[in-house]
């Protein structure tokens, strides 16, 4: 049984008529990484939004391990919530708060868990994103670079089991973004489970299990990187790598 399942997911704004994911259907295994790639408005972030119930769907389903996601009702949307994290492009920590603050401030409010367990566990995650000489650092003593690390071990601070990372490094500027690429790679090696939106195509290509290429809300193409970025089947597929590997 795969990990994550979407099935045939179609998603439309509200207020607009056109749908942007159309028929979408992936499967995530346990352990893999899987990128998303393809044009911008392809509907990429959308579908990472509706996985994590940001946006309703019209209709198909999403499993987690079998378990359909009901994202009409709250305890359903609770628990898939509690089970997918989502880190954007815009960091967006708390100000007012240090490293440690910012990564410990959820399991201990909202999840009510014990402060000494949430830190000890924090000053691991912290250490992982490179960060272990930074938890008495406020966002604005931190680089770009070191604010998406912070960002990326607050989303692991809930303990998801699937990470989902929508353009995490396009906001950086470009000598930082190796150092949170290098942070995706440490929880790659950690098995971690993850689906990847992203523009660094190197990056994509040596880190996925496998990559499927959206266009027009639909996915065009899935295959290890090799068969997406060397061989892909489909006119659109070939359209658009032949356009990124130009640049
Ligand atoms: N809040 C919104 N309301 C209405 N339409 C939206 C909204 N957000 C995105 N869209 C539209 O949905 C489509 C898919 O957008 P989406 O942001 O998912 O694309 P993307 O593949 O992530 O693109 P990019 O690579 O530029 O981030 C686009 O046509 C976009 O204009
Ligand atoms: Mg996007």
């Amino acid at each position: 049984m795969p990990h994550l399942a979407v099935a045939d997911l179609t998603a439309t704004y509200p207020g607009t008529d056109k749908p942007v994911l159309r028929d979408v259907s992936l499967q995530v295994e346990k352990g893999e990484i899987v990128s998303l790639i393809g044009p911008s408005g392809s509907g990429k972030s959308t579908l990472l939004r509706v996985l994590v119930g940001l946006l309703p769907p019209n209709s198909g389903s999403v499993r987690i391990d079998g378990e359909a996601v009901d994202y009409t009702s709250r305890r359903s949307l609770k628990n898939a919530r509690d089970r997918l994290a989502i880190v954007f492009q815009q960091y967006n920590l708390f100000q007012n708060m240090t490293a440690m603050g910012n990564v410990t401030i959820a399991p201990i409010r909202i999840k009510g868990w014990r402060r000494p367990e949430v830190e000890a566990d924090a000053a691991r995650l912290l250490a992982k994103v490179g960060l272990a000489d930074k938890h008495a650092s406020y966002p604005d003593q931190l680089s770009g670079g070191q604010q998406q690390r912070v960002a990326i071990a607050r989303a692991l601070a809930l303990k998801p089991e699937i990470l989902l990372l929508d353009e995490v490094t396009s906001a950086l500027d470009p000598e930082l973004v190796g150092e949170v690429l290098d942070t995706i790679r440490v929880l790659a090696a950690d098995g971690m489970t993850m689906l990847i939106v992203s523009h660094e195509m190197g990056f994509v290509r040596e880190v996925s299990s496998r990559v499927v290429m959206m266009d027009q809300g639909s996915i065009v193409e899935t295959g290890p990187p090799a068969q997406v970025f060397d061989a892909p089947e489909t006119l659109r597929a070939r359209e658009f790598v032949s356009r990124i590997l130009r640049h």
